[in-house]
């Protein structure tokens, strides 16, 4: 069994072992009736502590293209309500669901590794407060890669609230391990004071930050993770900090823009480059969430 729980402990090469079985999934995928067994008569537990669209159904399609047997909890209806520790809750789930895999979303800084060392099964990291999202940052790579043919050298620019966002902590680890150019861009309250990477170029211009990337990423405003507003209005933030048309010009000829989502149109990205049809790789991404699930269960089982 192998937690999944942070980029930290992946080499390039098992980065790049992934990557391959991500495509290997990514192309069964595309017969639509095509289903695998590398989780048969496997249980997935899913615990959602944390609100998702993307990556909690994402893992369910994943789990059950590769026969697994799928259990989860509704957090709204449970006695989680009623004062339930978390890891009381944990342990009466895995008591009744045995499972194999444990995939766990919640907003406190490091839940997934606690509730790692006390579970008998692999746990896998669906997001947890501003700190992981390692299996985002792997789907964005494989879409960078899916695109591009190479992550090596590409100049990756994540505009937006860095300070707040797990998916940019994660991705900036993943990109820097493959050699891309990482930048990132955001305004002084929403920039971080240090990068978990090396070689990150920081700029609060976006026009400059943009300029001649290969790939833009928008990130939004994590509100919820902010004590108090430290942005003047959504408007203020889109006009210095939103990606638009105009922005995007400034860009390579060929570059791409991807957005983790949930993004607020008009806020961190304009309608028509959030529904271009060339530039737009956002729902590309949604859909590379599903094979790549299916990599990481695939090797936590094995
Ligand atoms: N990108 C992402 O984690 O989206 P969800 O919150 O919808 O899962």
């Amino acid at each position: 069994m192998k937690n999944f729980l942070t980029i930290d402990t992946l080499e390039k090469a098992d980065i790049e072992a992934l990557l391959t079985r991500i495509e290997f999934y990514d192309e069964k995928l595309q017969d639509k009736s095509w289903t695998g067994n590398a989780l048969k008569g496997k249980n997935v537990l899913l615990m959602f502590f944390e609100n998702s669209t993307r990556t909690s159904i994402s893992f369910e399609t994943a789990a059950r293209k590769l026969g697994a047997e799928l259990f989860s909890l509704n957090m709204q209806s449970s006695s989680t309500k009623k004062g339930e520790s978390l890891l009381d809750t944990i342990w009466t789930m895995e008591a009744i669901t045995k499972p194999d895999i444990l995939i766990i979303r919640h907003s406190e800084y490091g839940a997934p590794d606690y509730i790692a060392d006390r579970v008998d099964c692999a746990v896998v990291n669906a997001g947890d407060s501003w700190r992981a999202h390692p299996t985002q940052a792997l789907l964005d790579a494989y879409t960078i890669k899916k695109h591009k043919g190479d992550i090596e050298g590409q100049t990756v620019t994540i505009c937006g609230d860095i300070s707040h966002s797990r998916v940019a902590s994660s991705n900036i680890k993943l990109l820097t391990k493959l050699g891309a150019k990482v930048r990132v861009v955001a305004p002084p309250a929403l920039m971080p004071q240090k990068f978990p990477a090396e070689g990150v170029e920081t700029f609060t211009n976006m026009d400059e930050g943009v300029k001649d990337s290969d790939i833009i990423m928008t990130i939004r405003l994590q509100k919820e993770r902010m004590e108090k507003s430290l942005i003047k209005s959504d408007s203020d933030y889109f006009n210095n900090y939103g990606l638009t048309m105009e922005r995007l010009s400034l860009a390579k000829p060929d570059a791409v823009v991807l957005d983790p989502g949930p993004f607020i149109r008009n806020v961190q990205i304009a309608d028509d480059v959030a529904d271009h049809p060339e530039k737009s790789l956002i729902l590309k991404q949604v859909a590379n969430g599903v094979p790549t699930r299916m990599a990481v269960m695939e090797r936590a089982v094995s």
